[in-house]
């Protein structure tokens, strides 16, 4: 078992049969209930079923369309439902739907009661999971009624993954690769050395991806400034993959994000330094790890740029991004014009075409 500390709570990372027992063992819960979706109520619940006593069930369906108020309300009534107290415990046992919608929940129930994340997909086990961001969308506004709480415990069991559709898996895996260019050129050489990028989703390397992202939060636990540098990929990944729900096939978070990377990568070549040979290791990554990626929305600038105006960071015609200086050194609050996020938009175009 690894084991992370942050702030008041520990994140272990090894069997789930394991860490469970060691959470409750000398804890008493009146009541625990354990929140699921219908993907993980079938693939992950029956290996924690047997370990944690009498509990409730709540299932919801699964998806981001379901990471509402309206499904909060159905958690919360289940729990009204079956008399659970300020001294309950609930678990939140999927992606990073049910941790960041499930952890609001406990949170706001009875004014918070204790939660637990045991993160099932690759993307909540290197990110969503840790953090202590709790939200859920409001009238197609993505996190935007939330909060900050720490979990009691993360618990990550690597094991959850072979279950994971492939997409998916891959989907999560830009985190990974997000982590390393932003913090860890070594990280970065482990990740690209392996021919199979499948291979990095093991324990000791989603182990060291969740310290980069523990030692970005634990400086910056509000988003004040160091975790900007968490962002990274993601001004032009959100805006494109926004752009992507009104095509046929929308990228996956992660698709859309390695594709943002990309982007950010030629603005950081432009601003902040990375290297030409930097620049051109991190585009024939991505494109090996991500071939095919459609180009569709790639030349609507009008827009991404639409897009980037509506987030309060930026201001007229001015973007803010975190760019890399090198490989596994990223940096903060890089102002950039509409020419040069045409340019980079283009870059990406050409790389995927
Ligand atoms: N709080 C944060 O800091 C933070 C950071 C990044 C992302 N997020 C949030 O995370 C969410 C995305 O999380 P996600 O990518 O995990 O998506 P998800 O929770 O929707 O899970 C993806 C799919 O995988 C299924 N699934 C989960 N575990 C499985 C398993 N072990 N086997 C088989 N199927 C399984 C789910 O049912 C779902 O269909 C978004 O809502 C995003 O806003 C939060
Ligand atoms: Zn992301």
């Amino acid at each position: 078992m690894q084991t992370i500390q942050l702030q008041d709570y520990q994140v272990n990372v090894g069997p789930i049969e394991t860490s469970i027992k060691e959470y409750l063992d000398g804890r008493s819960y009146t009541h625990v209930v354990v929140i699921v979706d219908e993907n993980t109520a079938v693939h992950c619940l029956p290996k924690i079923s047997g370990l944690i006593g009498e509990h409730m069930v709540v299932e919801i369906p699964s998806g981001e369309q379901n990471k509402t108020l309206t499904t909060c309300e159905a958690i919360w009534q289940a729990m009204v439902d079956c008399e659970m107290d300020r001294h309950g415990l609930v678990i939140n046992l999927g992606g990073g739907v049910i941790g960041d919608m499930g952890g609001f929940a406990a949170s706001c129930y009875m004014r918070g009661v204790d939660f637990v994340q045991i993160p099932t997909t690759l993307l909540s086990q290197v990110d969503a999971s840790v953090g202590g961001k709790l939200a859920v969308d409001f009238n197609g506004l993505k996190n935007f009624i939330g909060l900050f709480q720490n979990p009691k415990a993360v618990l990550v069991d690597p094991s959850f993954l072979k279950t994971l559709i492939p997409a998916e898996l891959r989907s999560g895996y830009a985190e990974m690769v997000k982590h390393a260019l932003i913090q860890d050129a070594d990280i970065w050489k482990r990740l690209t050395a392996m021919s199979a990028w499948q291979d990095n989703a093991n324990l000791e390397e989603i182990y060291q991806s969740i310290k980069v992202k523990e030692k970005v939060v634990l400086h910056d636990p509000k988003e004040g400034g160091l975790r900007k540098i968490l962002n990274y990929g993601h001004t032009v990944g959100h805006a494109i993959e926004t752009l992507s729900f009104e095509t046929e096939r929308p990228y996956l978070h992660g698709e859309a994000i390695a594709m943002g990377m990309v982007a950010e990568a030629y603005l950081s070549q432009l601003h902040t330094g990375l290297a030409v040979d930097q620049l051109q290791e991190i585009v024939d990554y991505f494109l090996a790890v991500y071939p095919g990626l459609s180009t569709e929305v790639l030349k609507r600038y009008d827009a991404v740029i639409d897009i980037l105006k509506r987030d309060k960071k930026n201001k007229g015609g001015k973007y803010m991004f975190s760019l890399l200086k090198s490989i596994g050194d990223c940096t903060y609050d890089i102002e950039v014009d509409d020419a040069d996020l045409r340019a980079s938009l283009d870059y990406v175009f050409e790389v995927w075409s």
